[in-house]
């Protein structure tokens, strides 16, 4: 799949800001500072679309992206963040948790794991919540550049020896960095397929 065109269209603070439209919905979650937002900018070819910081939780809303005026991209808050004052902490997870289980435009979900870190229980808790959504699902390990071939394969098969046993083998595993551009084409195939 050619990108066209790749804009900024809006950031919503809640599902109920989100915009009414027809546009097939693809998102981008995980835990902060796991390269959601990166990822949004290898795909698009943009390297400033989407903001991206070293420090975790700089994504807070709901951030919509129109590709080739035909579908969307939609960068989402991480999770696991605390910094945040509280209350909006909560605030946003629930967005976060509302949009993912309510959008009826949301056709297939990314779910960034870090290649270089064994599992992680919020990672795991997150996979068996949202499993259970419906939704069709991705697992796309980031940050493949940082370590070898061999740890990834280690990192990927661990994650998936702990999910709960009606979603091993559901998932698409995708292995990415958008660094070196790697997982671009998965990741496109992905979306092209449901839109
Ligand atoms: P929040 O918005 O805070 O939830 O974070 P995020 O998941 O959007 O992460 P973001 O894309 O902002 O990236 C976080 C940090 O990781 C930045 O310093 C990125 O440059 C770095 N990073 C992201 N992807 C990669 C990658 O594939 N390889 C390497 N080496 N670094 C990456
Ligand atoms: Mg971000």
């Amino acid at each position: 799949m050619q990108i066209k065109s790749a804009v900024f269209r809006i950031s919503a603070r809640d599902l109920a800001a989100a915009p009414e439209w027809d546009y097939p919905e693809f998102a981008f979650i995980g835990r902060s500072n796991v390269g959601k937002s990166s990822m949004i900018n290898m795909l698009s070819n943009k390297s400033d679309l989407a903001k991206v910081s070293a420090t975790p939780g700089k994504t807070q809303l709901l951030n919509f992206f129109i590709i080739n005026d035909q579908w969307c991209l939609v960068d989402l808050p991480g999770y696991g963040y605390a910094k945040v004052a509280k209350s909006e902490k909560i605030n946003f997870n629930e967005s976060v948790g509302d949009y993912l289980e309510q959008r009826e435009n949301l056709r297939r979900v990314f779910i960034l794991i870090d290649s270089r870190i064994p599992p992680q229980q919020i990672d795991l808790d997150f996979v068996a919540w949202f499993g259970d959504c419906g939704v069709p699902f991705s697992l796309v390990f980031t940050k493949a550049d940082k370590q070898s071939a061999t740890k990834i394969r280690v990192a990927t098969e661990s994650f998936l020896a702990r999910l709960p046993e009606h979603l091993k083998g559901v998932p698409q595993i995708i292995v990415s960095s958008s660094k070196e551009r790697t997982g671009r084409i998965d990741l496109l195939k992905s979306i092209a397929q449901m839109i």
